[in-house]
């Protein structure tokens, strides 16, 4: 494991090796020299901050962006006044974008002020050539952009950036490589995400992440095994198995294998508690799958399961492979297998051509399947995809106002879905200190509600016992009856 590896021991006056991971560990030693150099003119370390935007591949990744940047020697910035700045950014949907380009004028100030400030730049948004270009172009002050598919070389490249005194762009089209055994921070030292997939194949039509997360490539089942057991020696008690669409984990392997087979090894590891994975893609959701959540005691009970659009011409348009028939017949088998599966869900509205009927079809499927909770979308048109060019993009006028009836069909929906646990008495795991109420923490439900309730700040990370009290809208109110440390998920 690379917490074994001491980089002072790693020669940096020899040549660089070419095999990775040991490649970056050079690098990182070569980075923590230029570190105490810094310390020694400082007279204190140099710090870093890191912004992420989207999705939770991202915030593993700047896991991964903090474990490097720790390991070499940085202390941790509290905000972007720091002396590298790195935004990893998004790019899923146009305002994603525009929030990176708007703080970036901010950080402009900043670097005047500390003209020995590196600012980077990572993510998906950086796979996208023209927004390369532009940065190139109009935000000459970036030192560092690279993409996700290169994040695993930050030390190599931040050392080229301190030799060359000019900016490094590396940006990778594809990859097949994985590279394993590179130091990762986590955010919560009880819980992680673990990556078991990366890319993705399926090219929704509306949908960037094809293009710049790459093709979709599975991790070794040993691999994850053996982080999983690493993050629980250390003290994780819940993980997030984490891919664009894990129920195809395991299909490109030359012996394949399946998501549930994965799952049913995760299950064997021994202190783990909890199980929980994102994101499933309905079309690939096996009957197999259903039954090991339905065993099993650790994974919770809880499906993302994005729908997108309830009407089947548009998911056909859309290139999602399943009609809202199919959907609604597989939520009736989940329910069936696990009675308290508490299902939640993605919408897009105004997917070009989405016709008033088309839209009528969404609201009646939220009706039917009674969502936990969603996320809704307007649809943004992202250059590149096949939705782009197709005609009839829904005037913007209209998508709102759809956008504003669906959000009330899901909020009465989820405000329902509440009730269904309430007065009783549900296992949750502690996140943190609440802060809108003192002495109170905050806790999530297997089913990923949250609750909150009195108790000891010494808890957090322990799974409790709490009976839920009151519902408000989206969350509990509770008080704690045991604090069950240990406990499996029943
Ligand atoms: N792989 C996951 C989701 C990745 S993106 C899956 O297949 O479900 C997360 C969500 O963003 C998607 O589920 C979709 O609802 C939304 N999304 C993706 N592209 C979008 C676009 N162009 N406009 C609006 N929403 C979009
Ligand atoms: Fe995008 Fe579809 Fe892949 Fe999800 S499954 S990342 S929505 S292309
Ligand atoms: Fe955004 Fe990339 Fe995730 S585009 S949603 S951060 S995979």
């Amino acid at each position: 494991m690379y917490k074994e590896i001491n980089l002072d021991k790693i020669d940096i006056h020899a040549g660089s090796p070419t095999e990775e991971p040991a490649r970056q560990y050079y690098f990182m030693a070569k980075c923590r020299e230029w570190v105490r150099e810094f310390e020694k003119k400082a007279g204190r370390r140099p710090c870093f901050f890191i912004q992420t935007f989207g999705c939770q591949m991202n915030a593993r990744d700047s896991e991964k962006l903090t474990g490097i940047l720790k390991e070499i020697g940085f202390a941790e910035g509290a905000d972007e006044a720091s002396d590298f700045v790195l935004y990893n950014t998004c790019t899923v949907r146009e305002n994603a974008n525009l929030r990176v380009y708007g703080r970036l004028g901010h950080l402009n100030g900043l670097k005047k002020k500390n003209p020995g400030m590196l600012i980077a730049l990572c993510g998906c948004m950086m796979q996208e050539p023209e927004v390369v270009e532009k940065i190139q172009k109009s935000y000459r002050f970036v030192d560092l952009v690279f993409g996700t598919h290169n994040i695993f070389k930050l030390a190599e490249l931040l050392y080229r950036r301190i030799e060359e005194k000019g900016p490094v762009i590396d940006v990778w089209e594809g990859t097949d490589a994985i590279v394993e055994e590179l130091p990762a921070r986590r955010k919560y030292p009880f819980k992680s995400g673990v990556n078991i997939m990366f890319g993705c194949n399926n090219f929704c039509s509306y949908c960037i992440v094809p293009y710049v997360r790459g093709r979709e490539r599975s991790r070794s089942p040993e691999d994850i095994i053996k982080e999983i057991r690493g993050l629980v020696a250390d003290g994780v008690v819940e993980v997030m198995l984490l891919g664009q669409n894990v129920n195809s984990y395991g299909k490109t392997f030359k012996e394949p294998m399946s998501f549930a087979w994965l799952l049913r090894e995760v299950e064997k590891i021994e202190g783990l508690e909890r199980i929980r994975f994102m994101t499933s893609h309905p079309k690939d959701l096996s009957d197999e799958l259903i039954e090991v959540m339905k065993q099993s005691k650790k994974i919770c009970r809880h499906l993302h399961l994005p729908l997108q659009s309830g009407s089947t011409r548009i998911l056909q348009k859309m290139n999602r492979k399943y009609t809202k028939e199919q959907y609604l017949a597989l939520v009736d088998r989940l329910r069936a297998a696990i009675p308290d599966i508490a299902l939640t869900t993605d919408l897009i509205v105004g997917f070009p051509g989405e016709t008033e009927e088309d839209f009528l079809e969404t609201l009646d499927a939220v009706r039917r399947v009674r969502y936990d909770s969603a996320f809704t979308f307007l649809y943004s048109r992202r250059t590149g995809t096949v939705a782009a060019k197709m005609e009839e993009q829904v005037p913007e006028e209209i998508m709102k106002e759809r956008f504003d009836r669906l959000l009330k069909e899901v909020q009465e929906a989820a405000g329902e879905a509440i009730l269904r646990d309430l007065h009783t008495v549900q296992k949750a795991l502690v996140e943190e200190v609440d802060t809108h109420e003192s002495g109170y923490l905050t806790g999530r439900l297997s089913g990923n509600t949250v609750v909150h309730f009195p108790g000891d700040p010494s808890l957090v990370g322990s799974i409790v016992e709490v009976s839920l009290d009151e519902a408000k809208g989206f969350y509990y109110i509770g008080t704690m009856v045991t604090a069950g440390a240990g406990l499996a998920e029943g």
